[in-house]
């Protein structure tokens, strides 16, 4: 049958009738999908037998939220979820008038025969990062540095009320990658390098979904991305993982299987290959790892526009459709050309290539997880949450996982803490720049520069702690700096950049200003304390002896008052290093036990008190100086 025809009888709505009517609730008319004091098992079943094939179809499409010409159109094409890809938000980008979007695309999902509620998914990596205002946390890399997974699941919950206070119900979160190679450009949305970090930080689901879905600002979380993602040659995004089984095993898998055990409700596939072949068409790893082995109950979705890629041709075709959705893929990140996506899938599914069986095994996951999540009961924003978004009560709570995630590499002659009396004279692009210091995934896909949010910079964090903040002097590239000085500041490091955009496959130093601004101010003979806004190590061995302390700082967020808690002393610094730090750029991959001589092990971290190392490094005791490695 032509597609066209074909959309024509879908748009019409004359699809197949649906199967015949089944049982109603207790005789009270109403049908039994709609009684919350049933199973949901039983609820899914009595639901599915009511669907059409069409239905069930539109189930396991997800479009972008700017694709339906209007969100009339969600309930034409019966569609179960829609997105917000990085950045892609409402005008104006408030708290309140993403409720108001989210509820409008609800109304239409309502608003079918069946009214199945729709299911709504954002990145929310670090806060709820779309929305201006929100709260905006240290970066994974960051948390990974503190070791504290209750933090982490604290985390988990606040995010998970800015993210109920828009409406949206579904956070594409926790990234569960393990980076091994600082190349990538998405080394910052991993927890560190070992998988067992990863496997601790799980517990961001639990904070996100509650101990079960459907409590107050319950979130569906998502366990991504599955598998291997961190694992490419070269850290090459998107790349081929090339590994035995048993290292894929060893290393990838150990944080999905917890991520399982805790009950995370969908896991997203990593467009990267394992061993050349494409993830999204892998039914032993989908399907018989994963579903089968791992036991995962929730659904599967892809990953943007990934199916597109199965055939290394550029649009979606349907025997790439087939492959995916018969690898195990239950939910298809489609994103635009949706109508055609449908007609497709429909001949898919009519032809035979596609088995009922596996479309109603789809069905049966996403359904089971909207009923768990409580969306028939309540399809719309619970406005209660709407004030969370960027409150004061969440500010501190990141501004204590800014504190807990500062790495303290270097201290010679103990300069820092700074006195809060000293005169201190603070350079560097990333000083005062909400957008450098929240890195990607910040407002906009990419992030970018400038004060692009609310929130509270390095700098006016220093000032705000300083005893006279007149005595804190900025000057971007350092101009100005004289001998009167007791110390120079130097905030300095990486400009946004979100996935492939972040890929470092040459040098991984400093930026050509940052280089000329510390000169100047080593010119000056002030000592000088280098604070690293990245996200990831970076080659820094050749300057390190310039400098008189070095604090990594991560991609810290919108609470900048948190890296001036440690410069200050009001934090004695316990972040340790999730990653090895290497000597120099040629030894990526480097990681803990490989034998390469970093220039700060896994693990490794100072603190004001003594020297300490971190649980399984081979760091020993150092001098409080930190001296140079
Ligand atoms: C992106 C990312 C994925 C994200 C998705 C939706 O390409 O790979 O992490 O959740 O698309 O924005």
């Amino acid at each position: 049958m032509r597609v066209s025809i074909l959309l024509a009888t879908i748009v019409s709505g004359c699809a197949l009738a649906p199967s015949p009517a089944t049982a109603t609730a207790g005789g009270t008319g109403k049908p039994a999908y709609r009684d919350a004091s049933l199973p949901v098992a039983q609820r899914v079943e009595d639901l599915l037998a009511r669907m059409t094939v069409d239905d069930k179809i539109g189930q396991m499409t997800q479009v972008e939220r700017t694709e339906p010409a209007s969100p009339a159109d969600l309930a034409q094409y019966r569609i179960g979820s829609v997105l917000s890809g990085g950045g892609s938000a409402p005008t104006p980008n408030t708290a309140s008038s993403w409720a108001d979007m989210y509820d409008s695309f609800q109304s239409a999902a309502l608003s079918t025969p069946l009214g199945i509620p729709m299911i709504y998914g954002a990145d929310a990596v670090h806060g709820h990062n779309n929305v201006r205002g929100a709260t905006l946390f240290p970066h994974n890399i960051g948390l990974g540095a503190t070791r504290d997974p209750a933090l982490v699941r604290r985390i988990g919950r606040a995010t998970a009320e800015e993210v109920s206070g828009t409406g949206v119900d579904w956070d594409f979160a926790p990234c569960l990658c393990v980076a091994r190679n600082d190349r990538w450009g998405r080394t910052y949305e991993s927890f560190g390098e070992k998988p067992e970090l990863a496997t601790a930080m799980t517990t961001m689901i639990t904070g996100l979904q509650g101990q079960s879905l459907g409590g107050s600002a319950s979130v569906l979380a998502t366990a991504k991305h599955y598998v291997g993602d961190g694992g490419t040659t070269g850290g090459k995004d998107q790349g081929d993982t090339r590994l035995s089984e048993a290292r894929l095993r060893a290393l990838h898998l150990p944080p999905f299987k917890d991520a399982v055990a805790k009950g995370v409700g969908s896991v997203m596939v990593s467009y990267s290959s394992w061993n050349g072949a494409r993830m999204h068409g892998s039914h032993y790893l989908i399907t018989d790892v994963l579903k089968k082995e791992l036991g995962f109950k929730g659904f599967v979705v892809s990953d943007w526009a990934a199916i597109d890629q199965l055939d290394g041709q550029k649009d979606f075709t349907g025997a790439e459709i087939s492959t995916a959705i018969n690898a195990g893929i239950d939910m298809a990140m489609v994103p635009y050309e949706y109508p055609r996506f449908i007609g497709l899938l429909r001949e898919e599914v009519a032809a035979g290539r596609i088995p009922m069986s596996r479309i109603d095994d789809a069905n049966r996951r996403i359904l089971t997880k909207k009923f768990e999540l409580g969306l028939f009961e309540h399809p719309f924003t619970d406005r209660s949450w709407t004030s969370t978004v960027g409150s004061a009560a969440h500010r501190q709570l990141a501004r204590e996982a800014v504190r807990k995630s500062q790495v303290l590499l270097k201290n010679a002659s103990a300069a820092l803490p700074l006195r809060k009396s000293a005169k201190v004279f603070v350079a560097g692009k990333s000083a005062s720049d909400i957008g450098n210091q929240s890195g990607g995934w910040s407002i906009t896909w990419q992030g970018a520069g400038g004060a692009i949010t609310e929130g509270t910079t390095v700098l006016q964090g220093m000032r705000a702690a300083a005893s006279d903040p007149s005595r804190v002097v900025y000057d971007r590239y350092g101009v100005g700096i004289d001998g009167s000085y007791d110390a120079a500041v130097a905030v300095v490091g990486e400009r946004p950049y979100a996935e492939f955009e972040g890929d470092r496959q040459d040098g991984m130093g400093l930026d050509a200003e940052d280089l000329a601004t510390l000169a100047r101010l080593k010119a000056s003979g002030v000592p000088v304390v280098v604070v690293l806004v990245s996200g990831r190590p970076l080659d820094v061995s050749a300057r390190l002896s310039d400098w008189k302390a070095l604090l990594a700082a991560w991609l810290p967020g919108t609470e900048g008052g948190g890296v001036a808690d440690v410069l200050y002393g009001d934090y004695s610094p316990t972040g340790k290093l999730p990653v090895t730090w290497m000597r120099s750029a040629d030894q990526q991959p480097i990681n803990d036990g490989d034998g390469k001589p970093s220039l700060f092990p896994y693990g490794y971290g100072l603190s004001y008190g003594r020297a300490r190392g971190g649980v399984g490094t081979h760091v020993t005791a150092v001098a409080n100086d930190g001296g140079t490695r």
